[in-house]
């Protein structure tokens, strides 16, 4: 870390503290004050020296403890005051993560800072739940969407284009809408037995992942009282994931018993 004050905002992944960067690990064993949201996992908490200081801005989706400005203020106010401040954010700070709305505030205070990347979800809970993003013949391109809107105004989306066969679609926040995402998807011309996957809580020992097909989308989450943090994939890669599934594989005994021969 600099001499002159600096705020870090560092990206902690989705939750398994091995896919932190050694960049945000260096960071949080230097910090003086680490400043960090509802999607940072406990076992990432863990990892900060006991004499830091600690402060949780919460923001569940409409629950929130600080408000954005309340925060950009914040991380401009301990700038003053402490030399190292990390404003941990889970996955990557800048996938819809609010990073750049607290970077151009504290660009716009003179305060100075710095942005680590970090996994996003998208990456590290298809990649755990056996789903490649894209694989030649089934998708060769990806879509990240916010799949819920400030105010829970209704989504405003292009369906006609999201609804592409060759697209793997990543749908972040959007389990109070699968009802309309299904809905739209299949009236703009995807097929109904297209392979969806939702993933609660991806990377992490709670991970749960459910496969179904896009026309049963929201039945099966409600069905299977899905909480968030949740992800939605959909895409013909996912028809990949019974055959990939090496993250539910590691949990079993006989996993273990191999490895233990190996
Ligand atoms: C406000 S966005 C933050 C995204 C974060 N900046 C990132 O890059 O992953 C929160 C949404 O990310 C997704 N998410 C984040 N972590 C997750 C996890 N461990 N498992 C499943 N979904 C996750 C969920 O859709 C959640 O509602």
């Amino acid at each position: 870390m600099r001499n002159e004050a600096c705020v870090y905002l560092v990206g902690a992944g989705p939750g398994d503290p091995e896919l932190l960067t050694l960049k945000a690990y260096r960071l949080l064993q230097e910090a003086d004050v680490v400043v960090y949201d509802r999607l940072v996992s406990q076992a990432i908490l863990d990892l900060i020296p006991a004499g830091t200081s600690r402060i949780f801005v919460g923001k569940a989706s409409g629950n929130h403890h600080m408000n954005q400005e309340e925060i950009n203020e914040l991380l401009a106010g301990l700038a003053r005051r402490a030399r190292n401040v990390v404003r941990l954010k889970g996955g990557d700070p800048l996938i819809f993560g609010r990073g750049s709305e607290e970077a151009l505030h504290l660009v716009r205070q003179g305060v100075r800072f710095e942005i680590v990347p970090g996994i996003t979800a998208a990456s590290a809970c298809t990649t755990y739940a056996g789903i490649p993003l894209t694989h030649r013949g089934l998708a060769g391109s990806v879509r990240f969407i916010a799949g819920h809107c400030r105010g829970d105004q209704p989504l405003e989306l292009n369906w006609k284009s999201l609804a592409d066969p060759d697209t793997t679609l990543v749908i972040y926040m959007g389990l109070a809408n699968l009802e309309e995402i299904q809905y739209q998807l299949i009236t703009a011309g995807l097929s109904a037995s297209t392979p969806v996957a939702l993933i609660e809580n991806g990377s992490t020992q709670q991970q749960r992942r459910l496969l179904a097909r896009l026309d049963s989308l929201a039945a099966t989450a409600c069905a299977e009282q899905v909480v968030s943090p949740a992800l939605v994939v959909i895409g013909r890669v996912v028809a990949l994931a019974g055959e990939l599934d090496w993250f539910a594989e590691m949990a079993t005994d006989d996993y273990l018993d191999c490895s233990a021969q190996a």
